[in-house]
């Protein structure tokens, strides 16, 4: 009996399934021919009009989606890309342009053009071209977006003949545009669309993981460090010098730091040592001169950033040598000795600096507030003889005043 149910359930699959399968391939639209598309919709909704080119679109999304919202229609354009001719206008409504308050749907036309259909305009050679001249579109109406975007690494890789270089619908899509502002997750997933290596360090170092994993929206994102429409080459000098505030931004926060238990006496104590000053030094003078000190990332890495007691850390102990190695390639063992850190020196830490430190600390101020109590009580002793005496006396002999001091001190 229990055979049997088997046996019937097979069968039932099976003819369910090869059913299913004939279905689809009766339906299956045939991409590799050229499009050829019914017009029913239209008829029906111009009261029969048998020829849909004769009417003008007037913004009616749905004149469009007569033919663009039938699926897998493609068609193949010269360099062995395609277009997907599928567009609804549901995507349009359900993005940005269709939720926002400040307006009504775009409707197809207003990116298109008035004159987008009959389709007159040479078929496209590849859809990268395609995908770039489209980008324009969003320029009309974000001039500001698009004025800063000129000015960026990726459209000057784009002028100087990148066409990998990013344009607009590469990190905001074409009909499904979403809010991003402020959601730096999805920021770091966009840029990492192409900048895929980079994305992967970054995704394991503490920052991303703090961002992506953790959801900590006070880590850095790629745009934190970059910007988003004018992005400038971060390998020039300028970028390099003003990088230890770009890290201080953050780093050198006290209440942010706290919550982290991470001391925010980095900045500080870099700036006081022989790296952080000179570097600070180039800035002021000329923000374009390269020096060649060490700044924040070239210990710590950049995209690839660890606690400094992870192993994988630039500056983890068995690794410290090798990063000062890079610019110091006679160092030995004991030379990141040399370098007390970002910590104080305290009666732990660094002992004898601590103890020179602390025997300045006290000797310096010591002297020099001897001085002062001296210098003091000499203006105070002639001060006093001064004006003990008459205004037309003549001023005191040199002896007298000297002779006061004794007189104090006794
Ligand atoms: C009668 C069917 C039909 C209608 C109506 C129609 N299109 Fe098309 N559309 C096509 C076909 C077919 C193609 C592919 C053209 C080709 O061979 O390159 C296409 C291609 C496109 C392309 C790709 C770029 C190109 O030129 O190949 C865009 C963009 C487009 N249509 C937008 C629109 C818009 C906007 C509307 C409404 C104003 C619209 N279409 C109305 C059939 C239609
Ligand atoms: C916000 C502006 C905007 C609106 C509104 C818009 N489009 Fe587009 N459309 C674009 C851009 C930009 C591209 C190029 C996208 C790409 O290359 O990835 C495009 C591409 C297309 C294509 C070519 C296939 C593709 O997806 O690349 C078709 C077809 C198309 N649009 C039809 C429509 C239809 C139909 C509507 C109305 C329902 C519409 N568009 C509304 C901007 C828009
Ligand atoms: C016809 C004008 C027009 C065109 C063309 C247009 N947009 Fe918009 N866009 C708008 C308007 C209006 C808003 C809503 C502004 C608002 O809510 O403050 C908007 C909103 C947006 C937003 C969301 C802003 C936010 O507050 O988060 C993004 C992102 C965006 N557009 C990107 C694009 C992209 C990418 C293109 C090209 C594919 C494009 N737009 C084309 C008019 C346009
Ligand atoms: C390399 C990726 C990238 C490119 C290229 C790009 N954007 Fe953006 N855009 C973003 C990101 C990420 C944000 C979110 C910024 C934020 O969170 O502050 C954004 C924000 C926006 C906003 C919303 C700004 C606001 O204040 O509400 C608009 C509008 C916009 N972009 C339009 C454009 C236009 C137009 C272009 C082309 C000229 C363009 N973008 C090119 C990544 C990009
Ligand atoms: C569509 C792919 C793409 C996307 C998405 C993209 N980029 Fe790029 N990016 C490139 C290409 C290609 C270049 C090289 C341009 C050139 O030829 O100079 C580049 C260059 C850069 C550079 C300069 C590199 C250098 O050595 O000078 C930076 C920085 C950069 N991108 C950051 C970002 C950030 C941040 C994001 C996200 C907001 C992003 N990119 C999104 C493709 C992309
Ligand atoms: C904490 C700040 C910071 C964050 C976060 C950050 N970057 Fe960078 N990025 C830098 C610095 C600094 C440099 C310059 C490094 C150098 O000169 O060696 C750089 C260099 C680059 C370069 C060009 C050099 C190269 O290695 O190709 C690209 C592209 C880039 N970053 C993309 C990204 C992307 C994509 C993300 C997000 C996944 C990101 N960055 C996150 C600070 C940052
Ligand atoms: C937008 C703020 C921000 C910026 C900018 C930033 N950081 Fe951070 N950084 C953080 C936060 C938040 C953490 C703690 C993440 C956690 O522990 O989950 C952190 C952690 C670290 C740590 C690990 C500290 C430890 O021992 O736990 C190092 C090292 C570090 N950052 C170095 C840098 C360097 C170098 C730069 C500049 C290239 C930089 N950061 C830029 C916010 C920032
Ligand atoms: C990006 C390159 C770079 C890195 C990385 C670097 N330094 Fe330096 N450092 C310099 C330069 C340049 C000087 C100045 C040398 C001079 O003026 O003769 C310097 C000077 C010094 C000095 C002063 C004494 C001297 O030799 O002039 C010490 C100590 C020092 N570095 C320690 C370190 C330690 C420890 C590390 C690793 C934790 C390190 N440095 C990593 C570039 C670097
Ligand atoms: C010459 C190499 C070098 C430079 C330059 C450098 N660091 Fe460090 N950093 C280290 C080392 C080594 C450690 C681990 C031991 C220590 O804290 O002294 C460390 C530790 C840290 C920590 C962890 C502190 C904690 O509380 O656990 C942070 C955060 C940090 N550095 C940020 C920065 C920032 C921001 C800059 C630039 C302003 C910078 N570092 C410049 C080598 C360097």
């Amino acid at each position: 009996m229990k055979r049997i149910l088997r046996h019937q359930r097979h069968i039932f699959t099976f003819c369910f399934g090869a059913g299913l399968a004939l279905v689809i391939i009766a339906l299956w639209p045939d991409s590799s021919s050229q499009p050829t598309f019914k017009h029913p919709v239209v008829e029906a909704q111009d009261g029969g009009s048998s020829n849909p080119t004769a009417k003008q679109p007037t913004g009616n999304n749905a004149y469009c989606a007569v033919c663009h919202s039938q699926e897998g229609r493609t068609v193949a354009l010269a360099d062995g890309t395609s277009l997907d001719l599928h567009v609804t206008p549901d995507a349009v409504a359900d993005s940005v342009h269709g939720t926002s308050n400040s307006q009504e749907t775009l409707g197809c036309v207003d990116c298109h053009g008035e004159s987008a259909f009959p389709h007159v305009e040479a078929r496209p050679e590849s859809s990268r071209e395609f995908t770039i001249k489209m980008s324009q579109v969003c320029t009309d109406c974000h001039v500001d977006e698009a004025q800063a975007n000129a000015d960026g690494v990726h459209a000057h890789g784009l002028a100087n003949g990148n066409l990998r270089a990013a344009v607009c619908v590469d990190c905001h899509g074409a009909h499904d545009v979403q809010h991003i502002k402020d959601q730096p997750q999805l920021a770091a997933e966009t840029c990492g669309t192409c900048h895929t290596s980079i994305f992967d360090e970054y995704k394991q170092s503490i920052h991303g993981e703090a961002l992506l994993v953790n959801g900590d929206t006070n880590a850095p994102t790629c745009i934190t460090c970059h910007g988003v429409h004018g992005i400038s080459t971060p390998t020039t000098a300028q970028f390099r010098n003003r990088s230890p505030e770009l890290c201080a931004s953050c780093h050198a926060d006290k209440k942010l730091m706290a919550k982290y238990d991470i001391s925010t006496s980095v900045f500080d104590t870099y700036l006081n040592e022989f790296h952080g000053t000179t570097v600070a030094l180039f800035e002021q003078e000329d923000p374009n001169a390269a020096s060649n000190k060490a700044v924040c990332y070239d210990c710590h890495g950049v995209h690839n950033i660890t606690p400094a007691n992870n192993s994988k850390s630039q500056v983890a102990k068995q690794n410290l040598l090798a990063t000062c190695q890079q610019c110091h390639p006679d160092a030995s063992s004991d030379f990141p000795d040399a370098w007390v850190g970002h910590f104080e020196p305290s009666r732990t830490q660094h002992p004898l600096v601590y103890v020179v430190d602390l025997f300045y600390k006290i000797l310096i101020p010591g002297v020099l507030s001897g001085f002062v109590f001296l210098v003091a009580t000499d203006i105070f002793a002639r001060t006093k003889h001064v004006g003990g005496r008459k205004k037309s006396a003549p001023p005191p002999k040199e002896g007298h005043t000297e002779s006061a001091k004794p007189e104090k001190e006794g």
